[in-house]
């Protein structure tokens, strides 16, 4: 066997592939060259060891090559075809495959919502910080420590105090909030005082936003759960204003038909305090904490004697409950895709 006939055999493959039209024709040729019998270069590399050492040493790295370059033209051809198969086989009007998509968690839609339908009565949309100093989320809510009511929310209590910032207790000593202990926002009450000292009368603000608590789970409690704080401040603001924009509220969201309960309660940061309970499967469900912010609030913020004005603190969770007709709260939390894609 002679180098050039090597050669020349690379030299044929090279002709025959440009005749080459289609995936079948192209099939065959590799069958004709690399075929494992028969094939034109797979004889020839089989037969090397035949040769003499000094032949072996001219034509096998040659025939190697040849089977290298082969193989490459093969599989570019082949993609070329490829290519082709796909458009030429092409039909506009064949239905798309449904690309899957995500969408909002149920209670990113509820709380949407909400923000809509306070918007619509001139609310403005804030939010606060879920770390929060013992400051904010007791004392200028009328909780000093050692207050029996502070039992009323658990609290997470975190490792590190404040070293200043947005955690200082303004005014004070501790004015750079140096020693201000820290914790994970037990409601979203903290955001009337922080509101509050930055802006003037009249004012109506909505303040939705995670929260956390550290108590025993259960169908209707979880430890992090979310609270759309409202509060309105202004001239002659009254009980009944709270309760038509609290009524105004629910029907919005539930349908106008929808019994709603007002019950007295207690609350350091109101006076008088209520609660609001809906009815839901023939029983009453909390879902709102209210009443008129308390004299010694607006003190803390330093408003003017004869400020009046209401708050409220809804629980999300439970409205998504009574909403969607899910009776564990749990289940928002669980990650679990068969329940997220109903919605
Ligand atoms: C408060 O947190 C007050 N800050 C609310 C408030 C604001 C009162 C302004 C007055 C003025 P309460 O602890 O009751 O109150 O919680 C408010 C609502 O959060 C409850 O009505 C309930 O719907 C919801 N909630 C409370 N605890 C949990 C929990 N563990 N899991 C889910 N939702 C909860």
């Amino acid at each position: 066997m002679k180098l050039e006939e090597v050669l020349a055999l690379g030299e044929n493959f090279k002709r025959e592939l440009s005749a080459i039209t289609n995936a079948k024709a192209l099939e065959e040729l590799r069958v004709k060259y690399l075929g494992r019998k028969g094939g034109k270069l797979t004889e020839i590399l089989s037969s090397l060891k035949n040769l003499s050492v000094e032949e072996k040493r001219k034509i096998g790295p040659a025939a190697n090559a040849l089977r290298g370059k082969i193989e490459a033209a093969l599989e570019n051809k082949a993609a070329e075809f490829e290519g082709a198969a796909v458009m030429g086989d092409l039909d506009v009007t064949m239905p798309g495959k449904k690309i899957e998509t995500g969408h909002l968690h149920p209670l990113t839609l509820l709380e949407n919502r909400i923000r809509e339908i306070f918007l619509g009565m001139n609310f403005s949309v804030v939010e606060g910080p879920e770390v929060e100093s013992e400051y904010y989320n007791f004392d200028a809510l009328n909780i000093p420590a050692g207050h029996p009511a502070r039992d009323m929310w658990d609290t997470f209590w975190l490792k590190h105090s404040a070293k200043g910032g947005m955690f200082a207790r303004p005014n004070s000593q501790s004015e750079f909030g140096l020693g201000q202990k820290l914790l994970l926002r037990t409601h979203t009450s903290p955001m009337q005082i922080r509101y509050m000292k930055k802006h003037q009368p009249p004012l109506q603000i909505i303040v939705p936003g995670r929260v956390f608590r550290f108590e025993a789970t259960d169908a209707s409690h979880e430890i992090n759960f979310h609270q759309v704080e409202g509060l309105m401040v202004g001239k002659n603001i009254s009980l009944a204003n709270l309760k038509f924009v609290i009524e105004h509220f629910f029907r919005q969201l539930f349908g106008a038909k929808t019994k709603i309960r007002f019950r007295p309660s207690y609350f350091p940061f109101t006076e008088p305090s209520l609660e609001v309970d809906i009815e839901w499967k023939g029983d009453w469900l909390e879902v709102m904490g209210a009443g008129m912010v308390h004299p010694s609030v607006f003190e803390n913020v330093k408003y003017p004697k004869g400020t009046q004005g209401f708050a409220f603190g809804l629980g999300l969770e439970r409205l998504a409950m009574i909403k969607y007709k899910i009776d564990d709260v749990r289940l928002f939390y669980s990650g679990d895709l068969r329940f997220i894609k109903q919605f």
